[in-house]
């Protein structure tokens, strides 16, 4: 059921009885300013109080960005939750229960509810038993000797789990059937045992801090290195990204988010102050991980190693992406030295060096045009065709847009083929061929341009038809200045004769236009003239917006798209736009 079927009356009521000013300023700091308070704006970067909250107004709003909401919208904002989601967070803090069905999914389920609180009290747990456990001299060694400070274990709430085989069950006692729900326990043999006995564990935790599940790590040798929890009702590996909640703790606006493949990469980099990065679950990058990461930030870095399992792993979460990539997102890659990892590579070189590989991060089209380049030879023919073979069916894939275009064009070269060819390789039978392909119009050995002026002389009247006729400006045919001339000049004296008209230019333009005038039409009917005439300017046009695309292209060809300036990316969108339509 979705939210709009919640009663306003609830909604209202919610508002009312909810402090805006102790809700935003549970998340930031706030101080009074005459009848407002006023901090620093969490939406946008700042150095002076913008953000100012009204308690009688029980509203926010940002002089400088301009954000403003009630409650809801705040917590929309802010915690990033859906609508029914900060309706039932506001809900649960006021102690009143919003109807059943009303509820958006079934995580708000009571039984939930004490998973995630069960699971959090594991992790608490864990996190004591660093403290406790007569193995706590070799863990913490551990932690040491991976360079992991006191301060960043607790940030990311690192903890061990007993080598015993029953320390959960001992410790949560009645809860042997959450436990084993929530993926904490191993059933054999009708008895139940720890799943994660003698790990260094890592919990999991969804964008809201709270605990999904966990990963954990051998402390010596041994198999498996790391062992997560199973899919349960809260865990999804394909969804969640290992460090968000903490990254999102350190900062709410993201330039970029940079992912890499392990738990202890995200820690080593957070240690060291690049706090936007986060993990998948030792799987490969999904679909759905990658929206949540675009919802979050324009761009997105992918770290691999650099050698070929991690050129491969590149390849796959570049497919991955392919359907993802509009032009508001970029995806870029970082390749690291060999025998790196991000933990290695930062401990070692330090942060500096980790951001200018940020910086220096490999763009999505020259990962995807080098990739297919390296599988073809283009000096022959077959090459050539096995190219545009494997790159097709990824274009297509492609959103329409800047980069697609930007790709084809790249592409071009190395296939032989124009642009009209490639395309139809790329979308087969739903190319308008007859359109790309643009023969010049057959017009009895006139250019098209001159065609239109010749009808135009002969049938003055249909100038009424044209529009935009400047627009013609840039194409290359010779008479195309005279005909923008002649239709303004009919444009405004409709009624001016053939010989009056002819009187604007010089003589020798004269006897050209008197020669055009004078020529056949071998059309007699007046709608066919009209016809014809509506043809020739549609053409016209058509190669304007073609024109105007290759210039476009040519400039971005080799180019980084993130320095193509928004006035020509909105330009090719509409180019495009208009270059499908007609
Ligand atoms: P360290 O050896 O502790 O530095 O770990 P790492 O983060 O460098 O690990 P590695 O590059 O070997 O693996 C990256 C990620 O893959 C880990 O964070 C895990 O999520 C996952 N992974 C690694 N080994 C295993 C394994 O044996 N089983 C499973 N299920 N996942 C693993
Ligand atoms: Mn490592």
């Amino acid at each position: 059921m979705s939210y709009q079927t919640i009663p306003q009356h609830f909604i209202d009521d919610l508002i009312a009885r909810t402090d805006i000013v102790e809700l935003i300023e549970a998340r930031v700091p706030l101080k009074s300013a005459g009848h407002n308070l006023k901090g620093l704006c969490p939406f946008h970067q700042e150095k002076s109080s913008s953000f100012t909250v009204s308690q009688t107004k029980q509203f926010y709003y940002c002089f400088g960005c301009h954000a403003s909401g009630n409650a809801i919208g705040f917590l929309m904002a802010y915690d990033r939750f859906s609508f029914i989601e900060a309706v039932e967070y506001l809900a649960k803090q006021q102690g009143v229960s919003l109807p059943k069905e009303y509820s958006s999914n079934t995580t708000y389920e009571k039984s939930n509810v004490d998973h995630y609180d069960l699971l959090k009290e594991v992790m608490q747990f864990y996190c004591q038993q660093l403290k406790h456990h007569p193995q706590k001299e070799r863990v913490v060694q551990y932690l040491k000797d991976r360079g992991l400070t006191g301060e960043i274990c607790k940030q990311f709430a690192i903890g061990y789990s007993p080598s015993e085989w029953d320390s959960l069950l001992k410790k949560f006692n009645p809860k042997r059937s959450e436990l084993l729900a929530t993926g904490m326990l191993i059933e054999k043999n009708n008895s139940h045992y720890d799943r994660f006995r003698d790990r260094i564990m890592f919990p999991i935790r969804d964008k809201r801090g709270r605990v999904l599940g966990f990963g954990g790590r051998i402390l010596d040798k041994g198999e498996p290195k790391y062992l997560n929890s199973p899919e349960t009702a809260l865990f999804h590996k394909g969804s969640e990204l290992y460090g968000l909640y903490e990254a999102m703790q350190a900062k709410r606006q993201f330039d970029y988010m940079v992912v890499v493949e392990g738990y202890m990469d995200v820690v080593a980099l957070a240690q060291y102050g690049i706090t936007t990065t986060v993990a998948t679950m030792g799987t490969a990058l999904t679909p759905k991980q990658l929206t949540r990461l675009f919802r979050l930030t324009p761009e997105v870095i992918l770290c691999f190693d650099g050698d070929d399992a991690g050129r491969d792993a590149a390849w796959r979460a570049l497919e991955t992406s392919l359907p993802l990539l509009s032009d508001e997102y970029s995806l870029k890659f970082i390749f690291l030295p060999n025998r790196y990892d991000p933990d290695s590579f930062v401990r070692e070189l330090g942060k500096d060096a980790f951001l200018q590989l940020i910086k220096k991060a490999t763009p999505f089209s020259e990962v995807f045009i080098k990739h297919l380049l390296a599988q073809v030879d283009t000096s022959y023919v077959s090459g050539q065709a096995r190219l545009v073979s494997l790159a097709s069916p990824l274009l297509a894939q492609l959103p329409q847009g800047v980069l697609r275009e930007m790709l084809i064009e790249q592409l071009m070269p190395y296939t032989r083929l124009n642009r009209a060819r490639l395309l139809e390789a790329i979308f087969p039978g739903q190319v308008n061929t007859r359109k790309i392909a643009r023969a010049p119009a057959k017009t009895g050995g006139l250019s098209p341009v001159d065609r239109a002026l010749c009808l135009l002389l002969q049938r003055t009247e249909v100038v009424g038809l044209v529009n935009k006729i400047e627009e013609l400006q840039v194409l290359p045919y010779a008479n195309t200045g005279l005909l923008i001339e002649l239709v303004h000049l009919l444009q405004a004296q409709p009624s001016l004769s053939i010989g009056a008209l002819l009187a604007h230019w010089p003589e020798a333009v004269q006897q050209e236009l008197a020669a055009l005038a004078a020529k056949p039409l071998l059309l007699t009917e007046d709608d066919a003239i009209v016809r014809e005439f509506t043809d020739i300017v549609n053409k016209l046009h058509q190669e304007v917006t073609q024109v105007q695309l290759g210039h476009l292209l040519a400039k971005i060809r080799r180019d980084d798209l993130s320095e193509l300036n928004p006035a020509d990316r909105s330009k090719i969108h509409e180019l495009l736009r208009k270059d499908e339509e007609v």
